[in-house]
């Protein structure tokens, strides 16, 4: 029992990057690899809960029975698939690294070269994590923040923007954090924007620390 403290829960994670279409060929997209979000995954679905883990373009592997994966390309689509299930879901982790923006009308050909310069205009990307914050019933919540500079202001304008119940801040500054890494360094905010620091760790051990807080906060 006290191995599987999530036995009969059910949580939704974001992971990995979005791809915005520019052409049929050609994308805007970010150098997330989808590790933290696996590892998130892995941890919860070995405390128990059923995972249903909503993944951009990733190779990382995630083989659990708990977990049912749904890989995804865009935003727009990682949203839709979100609202999709989230009424159900107990606990919502969002470590997907969604691009603000896309390219507001995607060529239905190939870009041909013709202009020394070329401008593409981008619409706003729908935040999926602040449309749940803003839900009456909505599960407990756990955003990301990466930051490049004036990490902890920017951090906590998140947590109270998105309406989070933990908030797990990691900076591009910190060597051995962020993108692609197999490691990170996080600093979690809660509601009261209390901070707590871990040391860099495995994302592994990471998913563990962020996994414990929520276990101190929710059983
Ligand atoms: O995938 P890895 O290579 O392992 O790297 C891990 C990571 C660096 C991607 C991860 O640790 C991380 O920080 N994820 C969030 C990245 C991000 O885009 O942060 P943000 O500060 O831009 O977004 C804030 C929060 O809002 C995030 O929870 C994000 O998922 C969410 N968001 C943002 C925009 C949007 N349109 N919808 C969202 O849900």
């Amino acid at each position: 029992e006290s191995q599987l403290p999530f036995k009969g829960k059910i949580c939704l994670i974001t992971a990995g990057p979005t791809y915005e279409a520019i052409d049929p060929v050609r994308f805007i997209g970010n150098h997330s690899s989808g590790k933290m979000g696996a590892a998130l995954a892995m941890e919860m679905a070995s405390k128990g809960a059923q995972v249903i883990l909503i993944m951009g373009p990733s190779h990382v592997v995630t083989d659990h029975h708990l977990i049912q994966r749904v890989d995804v390309k865009t935003a727009q689509q990682m949203y839709d698939c979100v609202h999709s299930h989230i009424e159900r879901v107990d606990y919502a982790i969002f470590s997907a690294a969604v691009a603000d923006y896309r390219p507001i009308n995607p060529a239905s050909q190939k870009i041909k070269k013709k202009t020394d310069t070329l401008s593409i205009e981008l619409v706003k990307n729908p935040d999926i994590l602040a449309s749940v914050g803003s839900m009456n019933k909505r599960p407990f919540l756990v955003g990301f923040a990466l930051e490049t500079e004036n990490e902890l202001e920017h951090a906590f304008a998140k947590a109270k923007k998105k309406n989070t119940d933990l908030l797990v801040l990691n900076s591009t500054r910190d060597k051995g954090a962020g993108f692609g890494k197999d490691t990170n360094k996080i600093t979690l905010i809660d509601r009261d924007q209390n901070t707590i620091d871990f040391d860099t760790k495995p994302k592994t051990e990471v998913a563990k620390d962020i996994v414990d807080e929520i276990i101190k906060r929710v059983l």
